[in-house]
């Protein structure tokens, strides 16, 4: 009999990459059950009850979804991040899940961009701003994004430095990328800090007032990773100390309203997650999640599990 596979997109993707989705799943005899925009997580615990597989972005998938979901043997998550699954019990259960790596990284990355010239550019005021040429752009991390980040900036005539202990100092110097070998030395040295680093244990609250006290006068920092992974108290420090210090993030963090209120002109937060919400990102990592699930149910292709 067909799979049946749930398309749970609390913030749907583009209507063109829905439909890629639902002809991938029609060509393999599969069925497609898109819910998108729910209101309650009622709704996703309801979907999942009757479902083999399913892709997800940043919905939450823990143990009461994993619970609910009495056929599941698949869930992709179309996009990077998989802090939003529940790793371990994915595998308890017996679960696959995936990511679609790569696949939304230029979105992203050109979401660097609008944050950086947003800021530069005294937040479209009229006010006269700086340039990005010839400023020093930092990446902590070099990963997919980052990568997508570095021809960009290279565009713009901007210097490109790159902190990624896991990243042979090698293939950085290939790209054009000035390799450091410690975050303090990223701080300090350059006029943007763009952080990359995914949200794990070790990174939650990793980004503190330590490092960014050393930040070089009049520095921004661009975080279009997770909110979670910079110290709300020390970010909160920062701007009360540093009135040079700018902030531009995607998402908004939880203390957005205490910097909105005394801070103008120092941030831009987005309202939702947008760094990936692009038609041609939505395409390639849905496209690619649905590839995924169908390769994993006809030939038992896992290449990109995360929960080994
Ligand atoms: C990712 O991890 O791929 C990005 O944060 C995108 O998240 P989204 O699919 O919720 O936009």
């Amino acid at each position: 009999m067909g799979k049946k596979i749930l398309l749970a997109t609390e913030k749907p993707f583009a209507k063109i990459a829905v439909e890629g989705i639902r002809d991938i799943f029609a060509k393999a005899g599969y069925e497609l059950l898109p819910l998108e925009s729910y209101p309650a997580k009622e709704d996703l615990l309801k979907a999942v009850a009757v479902v083999d597989g399913m892709i997800i972005r940043s919905d939450i998938v823990d143990e009461a979804v994993l619970n609910a979901a009495a056929q599941l043997k698949i869930v992709v998550r179309a996009g990077a991040g998989y802090d939003n699954i529940d790793l371990k019990a994915a595998t308890a259960r017996g679960v696959v899940a995936m990511n679609t790596p790569g696949q939304n990284s230029n979105a992203v990355a050109e979401l660097v961009f609008a944050l950086m010239l947003y800021l530069a550019r005294g937040a479209f005021s009229g006010k006269s701003g700086r340039e990005l040429r010839g400023k020093k752009l930092g990446l902590q991390a070099y990963g997919a994004v980052g990568r997508c980040v570095t021809p960009i900036a290279r565009g713009f005539g901007m210097e490109v430095f790159a902190f990624d202990p896991f990243i042979p100092a090698e293939a950085m110097k290939k790209d054009g990328v000035v390799p450091v070998t410690s975050l303090d030395e990223l701080y300090k040295s350059c006029d943007y800090v763009s952080v990359h680093i995914p949200k794990t244990k070790e990174t939650v609250n990793s980004i503190g007032f330590d490092l960014l006290s050393r930040m070089k006068k009049g520095a921004a920092l661009i975080n279009t990773a997770r909110a979670e992974v910079i110290d709300e108290p020390s970010l909160l420090k920062m701007f009360a100390e540093r009135p040079d210090f700018k902030y531009g993030a995607d998402v908004a963090p939880a203390c957005a309203g205490e910097i909105a209120g005394k801070y103008a002109g120092r941030f831009v937060f987005t309202a939702k997650k947008m760094g990936a919400q692009t038609e041609e990102a939505n395409v390639n990592s849905g496209l690619a999640a649905a590839r995924q699930i169908v390769a994993f149910f006809e030939l038992g292709e896992k290449t990109f599990q995360v929960n080994k």
